[in-house]
């Protein structure tokens, strides 16, 4: 297999790490950022995810997500300003950083997210859910019956609670960014996660999430009205009657 030159230099610094052993291919072209297998040391599987320069054709405006650039120092925002070469290394790093920490974030609310290996420049190490001969499958492509995806909703509106209890939106969530295997359903993809107190298109990119993952359920036969619930649940959120019981709906698997 032909690697290019960054990619080789990652599995490097990831095996250095002794975060994984081996490396087993390409998974599938993401839309953003390319998707490799690998292996760990303890005979499981690890997803890579490379952002490239590439990726930020795809990257969403600046101005709808919070970039979590607060930390960065003014050379790095004026290199990122400017859209130079170094500009653009960095927002790839900040991106992928942000993907780990929301990662691990969601995860210590309990949230199904695989867990977070580690990151190195563009690239960020998770859990791979599903094997090499069996991965994952999106939501879209699972072809739920309705009573699934009506045992599912529940499930769903929970997580979204739980990060609305904390005032966090996804921010990409659909039946792409949702996985389903073995009868559970993982969150994935959330560098772009955003702070619904600070972000200023959080109202409508709260609706686009609920509208977007819990309409694709509605398509599968289950029993909901996405757009109601999400502008009720944005409203109970705005008024502060979004409390951590509220997210305890679901029955857990
Ligand atoms: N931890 C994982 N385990 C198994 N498969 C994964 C994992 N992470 C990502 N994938 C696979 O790679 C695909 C792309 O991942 P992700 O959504 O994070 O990247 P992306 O660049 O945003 O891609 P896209 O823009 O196409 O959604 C997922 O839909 C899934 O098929
Ligand atoms: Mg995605």
């Amino acid at each position: 297999v032909h690697l290019d030159y960054e990619l080789s230099a990652l599995l490097a610094a990831f095996r250095n790490e002794h975060l994984i052993t081996s490396y087993l291919g390409p998974l599938r072209p993401g839309k953003e950022a390319h998707i490799h297998c690998c292996r760990r040391p303890d005979g499981g599987y690890a997803i890579l995810k490379h952002y490239t320069p590439v990726s930020l054709r795809g990257f969403r405006s600046d101005a709808i997500y919070d970039m979590g650039t607060s930390f960065v120092q003014t050379r790095e925002r004026r290199a990122i300003r400017d859209a130079s070469n170094h500009g653009l290394q960095i927002k790839l790093k900040l991106w992928t950083a942000n993907e780990y920490r929301n990662a691990q974030r969601l995860r210590a609310l309990g949230l199904p997210v695989p867990e977070p290996l580690g990151h190195i420049g563009p690239a960020i190490l998770m859990r791979m859910i599903g094997g090499p001969d069996r991965p994952a499958q999106q939501l879209r492509e699972a072809a739920l019956s309705a009573a699934e995806a009506q045992r599912l909703l529940p499930r769903l509106q929970a997580d979204i609670l739980t990060m609305l209890q904390q005032d966090l939106i996804h921010g990409d969530l659909s039946a792409y960014n949702v996985l389903w295997h073995r009868e559970r359903h993982w969150l994935i993809d959330v560098p772009q996660m955003v702070n619904a107190t600070v972000n200023s298109a959080a109202h409508e990119l709260f609706i686009r999430d609920c509208v977007s993952l819990l309409g694709h359920l509605r398509r599968c036969g289950a029993t909901i009205d996405p757009l109601g619930w999400a502008t009720d649940t944005w409203e109970r959120w705005a008024s502060g009657k979004i409390l951590r019981a509220d997210a305890a709906i679901a029955d857990g698997y």
